[in-house]
């Protein structure tokens, strides 16, 4: 694994023209730093055009929050792969916690979207995490193994080297003042590690493990620095563009 991944996911933050300006911005900014990182952007969609046309010739990734995994239907106010496929959007991100709270999403139809995705040239961003009552319970592996080995069904080797995979424990995500402890991140990704690897022996290795929860400019690099995280998927904190290029950075 060579460049470190660090990307943002915006939510439902920003118009058009807060996007492009943002864009720009990060684009002029990251032409210094992209030996050494493989950086990605997630707005939302109404800027996913403008976003992709500024970027047009920039090596910055740009992803898209969710989508069906039928390529079309009746299936009033989604988003196919067939449409993200036709913007050129590189990634999308599947399973965030905030789709599974607040609109049922569940691993099966996670595990049917991975596909979709893979057939349609999307790198799927699978995020994965426990419930603060899941940690209490010490049940967290149990849980993150159910969630992989339902999402990764059937999907073999030879796709699942595209994949990348964001531990995002529930109970850090947007939640100010809650910063998991370093010991338990790094604990966490060498399950998921060796997960990986029971599922996909000659592969497993280089899936890459971003981490992500209430990160920001203190927490970043201590972070980064844990082994098994070969990136950062930052909410809040890469908002603003400067305290963003402030992580990129340090890096
Ligand atoms: O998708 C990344 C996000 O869920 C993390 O949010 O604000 O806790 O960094 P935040």
């Amino acid at each position: 694994m060579n460049k470190v991944i660090i990307g943002t996911n915006w939510k439902m933050h920003k118009s058009i023209a807060e996007a492009k300006t943002y864009t720009a911005e990060l684009n002029e900014f990251f032409e210094g730093f992209s030996d050494d990182i493989e950086l990605f952007i997630i707005p939302p969609f109404t800027a996913l055009a403008p976003v992709k046309e500024i970027l047009d010739t920039s090596s910055i990734l740009v992803g898209a929050q969710n989508m069906h995994w039928e390529d079309e239907g009746a299936y009033t106010g989604e988003i196919s792969p067939v449409h993200l496929e036709e913007l050129g959007i590189d990634l999308i991100e599947l399973g965030h916690s905030e789709r599974r709270q607040y609109y049922n999403e569940n691993d099966g139809d996670l595990n049917k979207k991975v596909k979709a995705a893979l057939n349609h040239n999307l790198r799927p961003l699978i995020c994965i995490g426990e419930l603060m009552e899941h940690k209490r319970n010490g049940i967290t592996e149990e849980i993150l193994s159910i969630q992989l080995k339902t999402i990764l069904k059937q999907i073999e080797f030879e796709s699942a080297k595209d994949i990348i995979i964001a531990y995002e424990p529930r109970w850090a995500i947007g939640v100010s003042g809650v910063s998991p402890e370093p010991f338990y991140v790094q604990r966490i990704h060498q399950f998921i590690r060796e997960q990986l690897i029971q599922l996909y022996p000659s592969i497993g290795y280089e899936i890459p493990i971003l981490y992500g929860g209430s990160v920001n400019t203190e927490n970043a690099i201590p972070l980064l620095n844990l082994d098994h995280v070969n990136g950062l998927f930052i909410g809040r904190a890469a908002w603003n563009i400067d305290s963003f290029k402030e992580i990129l950075f340090d890096v």
